[in-house]
């Protein structure tokens, strides 16, 4: 595999997720809660039972894309959740978990978000990339990439690996680090 941060991927699934917990508990998260979509991208106000499509690109084993599929099936409105990576590892454990649940409303898509714009998936009222756009060689053309494929009157839950973006995991894995060394 030439590319080596899909390499990585198909290696390394992240994050490690075994399917067999969705019976046990959902993994709640950042940045694609319903009630924090709807509160900062919508002011409180966005109806759900019109219809809503959420893209989760770089969706990884699936955290976003479950939360998101179950928390729209729950309120019953018939939203849909688009899910795309490049890692077929990460998808099967993603696709996996929503069998669990017996979620029908994501669709699974192996590639690359930098393709979004030909690959005729949008438009989207919610896109959530976590952790994904500081992989690329030029993660404006990724953001490029995602924009085109936004609604207009949508908008986007992003978040970059950095000094700030993963302030709370660096300082625990300090103060761990001094428990237990290296
Ligand atoms: C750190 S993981 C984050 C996974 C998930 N978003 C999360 O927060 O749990 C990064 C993911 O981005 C995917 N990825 C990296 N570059 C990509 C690209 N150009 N297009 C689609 N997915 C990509 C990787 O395969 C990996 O699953």
């Amino acid at each position: 595999m030439s590319d080596p941060v899909q390499a990585q991927y198909e290696a390394y699934p992240y994050p490690a997720r075994d399917p067999a917990e969705e019976a046990r508990r959902l993994v709640i998260g950042s940045p694609s809660h319903l009630l924090e979509v709807n509160h900062y991208l919508f002011r409180g106000a966005r109806d759900f039972a019109r219809p809503f499509r959420a893209l989760v690109a770089g969706g990884g084993t699936g955290d976003g894309a479950i939360m998101l599929a179950q928390q729209l099936a729950d309120a019953g409105t018939g939203g849909e959740v688009v899910y795309l990576d490049l890692s077929a590892a990460s998808r099967t454990i993603a696709e996996r978990r929503a069998k669990a649940r017996k979620l029908s409303n994501i669709s699974f898509h192996q590639g690359s978000l930098l393709d979004l714009p030909a690959m005729g998936l949008g438009p989207f009222d919610y896109i959530d990339c976590c952790g994904v756009l500081h992989h690329l060689e030029d993660p404006l053309a990724g953001l490029k990439a995602l924009t085109a494929v936004l609604d207009e009157a949508g908008g986007m839950g992003l978040m970059l690996y950095g000094a700030l973006g993963r302030r709370g995991v660096y300082d625990l894995q300090a103060m761990l680090g001094q428990l237990c060394g290296e």
